[in-house]
C-alpha cells in the first residue's frame, strides 16, 4: 500500500485527502497515518494539513524498495522488488532466490555490496548512497544457446534507460559495458545455472556508476559516472525503472523472434566503435578488424584485412579500439 500512497501523492501533486486514501485503498484511517509515519521515517517529506491531508513536499531523492516500487511501471519485469541496504552481492542473492522459487521479473537491489563481483573473477567496488547494483532473475525455457544474448538485450536496455534519464549519449561496448564518452559507466555480469539442455534460471546482475568519483588508480582513465557526464543529479530509482521498461520491450521482442534480428538495427545503431577499428584479444592471439556490428546471433562481426568476416562469439575474447578501452 505505502508505494500504491507514494504513487498517488507522486502523481497528485497536491493534497490528497485522508478519506480518498482510505477509501481507494479500503484501509482505515489509523493505517492512512501509520504508513505515512514510516514513509516519513524512510526520508519522504511528507505534509499534513487538517481539512486538506497529505502532500509530497519535496521530489528529495530517496532509494528504497517503496520508491522503486511505486515508480516500477512494467508487467512484470522488476517486480517484486527486493531491497536491501547491504548484501555481499546481488548476483549471489539473486541465485540463492532463484533456487528458492523466486518468480521471473524479482529485482534485487542493494544501496551498497561488500563483496561485488565483476567479470573474469574481478571485483565491483560497491560503496554506499551513489550507484545503482541490481539483479535481474530470469527463469526461461529456451535453449541455452539463446542465453548469451540475454546480456545483449540488457545492454540495449541499461544503454536505453540511461539516455531517457539522463539525455546522454549512452553506447554498448559489446558484449558487457555500457560507455559514455568513451569512458565505462556500467558493466553487467551474467550468470546461469542449466542442467543439460535446460536453463533452471538467468541472473543478470547490472552496476551503474551514478554518482561515484574517487575510482581505484587502475580504472581511474577509463571510468566515468552519469553525473559527471551529464554534470546534474541523476536519480537512481528513475534509471532503474527505465531500464527495467526497456528491458521488458526488448526482451519481448527477443523472445518473440528467438533471436536479436529484431533488436539489431536499434542495437548496431548504439554500438560503440561501429565501423571503426577494433582490436580482437583473442586467447589463441590478438588481431585487428573493423566492426561492422552484431548479427542476430549477438555475434561480432569482423571484416579482417583480406575482406572476410569473422563472427567473433564473446566468451573468450576482448574487443578493444585501437588508441585504448573503446
Ligand atoms: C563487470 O565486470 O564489468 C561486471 C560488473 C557487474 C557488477 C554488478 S553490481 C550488481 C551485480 N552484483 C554483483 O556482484 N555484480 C553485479
Amino acid at each position: 500500500m505505502k508505494a500504491k500512497i507514494l504513487a498517488l501523492l507522486r502523481e497528485r501533486e497536491d493534497y490528497v485527502s485522508g478519506q480518498e486514501l482510505c477509501q481507494r485503498f479500503g484501509v482505515s484511517r489509523t493505517a492512512v497515518w501509520k504508513a505515512m509515519g514510516q514513509l516519513k521515517k524512510e526520508g519522504y517529506q511528507i505534509e499534513a494539513v487538517q481539512n486538506r491531508g497529505y502532500r509530497l513536499a519535496s521530489n528529495r531523492q530517496v532509494y528504497g524498495r517503496h520508491e522503486l516500487e511505486s515508480r516500477m511501471d512494467t508487467a512484470w519485469a522488476g517486480k517484486p522488488v527486493c531491497f536491501y541496504e547491504e548484501l555481499a552481492s546481488t548476483n549471489l542473492q539473486a541465485k540463492l532466490d532463484a533456487e528458492n522459487g523466486a518468480r521471473e521479473g524479482t529485482l534485487i537491489v542493494a544501496d551498497m555490496q561488500t563483496a561485488g563481483r565483476g567479470r573474469r573473477g574481478r571485483s565491483w567496488s560497491s560503496p554506499p548512497g551513489t550507484n545503482v547494483y541490481f539483479t535481474l532473475i530470469l527463469k526461461p525455457d529456451f535453449r541455452v544457446e539463446l542465453a548469451s544474448m540475454v546480456t545483449l538485450v540488457m545492454g540495449l536496455a541499461v544503454a536505453e534507460g540511461i539516455r531517457e534519464t539522463c539525455g546522454l549519449e549512452a553506447r554498448i561496448k559489446w558484449p558487457n559495458d555500457i560507455v559514455v564518452n568513451g569512458k565505462k559507466v556500467c558493466g553487467i555480469l551474467a550468470e546461469m545455472s542449466t542442467e543439460r539442455d535446460f536453463i533452471h534460471y538467468v541472473v543478470m546482475g547490472v552496476g551503474i556508476n551514478v554518482a561515484r568519483q574517487d575510482f581505484p588508480p587502475e580504472i581511474a582513465q577509463t571510468a566515468s559516472c552519469l553525473e559527471q557526464e551529464c554534470g546534474r543529479a541523476v536519480s537512481r530509482a528513475e534509471i532503474m525503472v527505465n531500464v527495467m521498461k526497456a528491458f521488458e520491450t526488448y526482451y519481448g521482442i527477443f523472445r518473440g523472434d528467438g533471436s536479436l534480428a529484431g533488436l539489431l538495427d536499434r542495437y548496431n545503431g548504439m554500438l560503440a566503435g561501429k565501423d571503426g577499428e577494433v582490436r580482437i584479444l583473442d586467447p589463441k592471439g590478438e588481431y585487428r578488424g573493423i566492426s561492422r556490428g552484431i548479427n542476430p546471433a549477438g555475434e561480432l562481426l569482423v571484416e579482417r584485412e583480406d575482406g572476410t568476416v569473422e563472427p567473433v562469439y564473446a566468451g573468450e575474447v576482448s574487443v578493444r579500439g585501437i588508441y585504448g578501452y573503446v
